[in-house]
């Protein structure tokens, strides 16, 4: 009998480690194809010289970025290595100030504070925050926020002054516009932008 022969069993469990080795890679491939800048859902850091939308998709039932024309981020176009330089300098800073102790970015942090991965859309940037820090573009605003958020406070819960330089604030900003223009099937729900006629 074929089933008593140790041999068979071993082919099977080779054959079968195999086969799950073979769709692993295929699933790891696909992955990376759909979540790295540049790919499927997320963009290259370039979008931050563009304009974000965010559109309601009535057949997916859901919102999704849309990338506009040209829109200087604090007066300059970016090249390709310098996008990326920038946006990961925001990066690290969110990480060296542990913002995610308070936000959420992807469903990943704490919801003592607003989510930031639609922040650069929120359309309180443009009533709120541009009248109160005098300033003119959404970018602006959002720099001179996070450097003096005591300063500028639009709710119940403030956000303290994490001693932010000019240069830090500003690559924060250019991650969170990255970010916004990212695929994310509509997450968090119930996020509405001033475009979407959202309060
Ligand atoms: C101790 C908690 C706390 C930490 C840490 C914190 N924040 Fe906040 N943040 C808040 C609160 C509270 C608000 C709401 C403040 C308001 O509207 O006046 C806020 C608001 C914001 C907003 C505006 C969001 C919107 O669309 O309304 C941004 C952007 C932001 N924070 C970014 C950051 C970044 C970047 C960091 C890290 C450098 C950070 N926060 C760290 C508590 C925190």
């Amino acid at each position: 009998m074929f089933a008593r022969d140790p041999l068979f069993w071993r082919a099977g469990a080779v054959s079968s480690l195999i086969v799950t080795l073979v769709v692993l890679a295929m699933l790891t491939t696909d992955t990376l194809r759909v979540i790295t800048a540049g790919g499927q859902n997320v963009p290259t850091y370039t979008v931050i010289n563009h304009q974000i939308g965010y559109e309601y998709v009535t057949d997916r039932n859901e919102y999704m970025p849309t990338i506009g024309g040209q829109e200087p981020l604090f007066g300059k176009i970016y090249s390709p290595a310098q996008a990326e330089a920038l946006v990961r300098h925001g990066k690290l800073v969110i990480q060296s100030r542990a913002c995610l102790d308070c936000h959420t970015m992807f469903g990943t942090g704490a919801y003592y504070a607003p989510d930031l991965t639609k922040a650069w859309l929120d359309p309180a940037w443009e009533h709120l925050w541009m009248p109160m820090t005098g300033t003119h573009t959404r970018a602006d605003a959002i720099a001179a926020f996070l450097q003096h958020p005591e300063q500028y406070p639009t709710w119940t819960r403030e956000m303290p002054n994490l001693h932010l330089t000019l240069d830090e604030a500003q690559a924060v900003v250019a991650y969170l516009k990255w970010v916004s223009a990212v695929n994310t099937n509509g997450f968090p729900y119930g996020f509405k932008t001033a475009a979407a006629g959202g309060t």
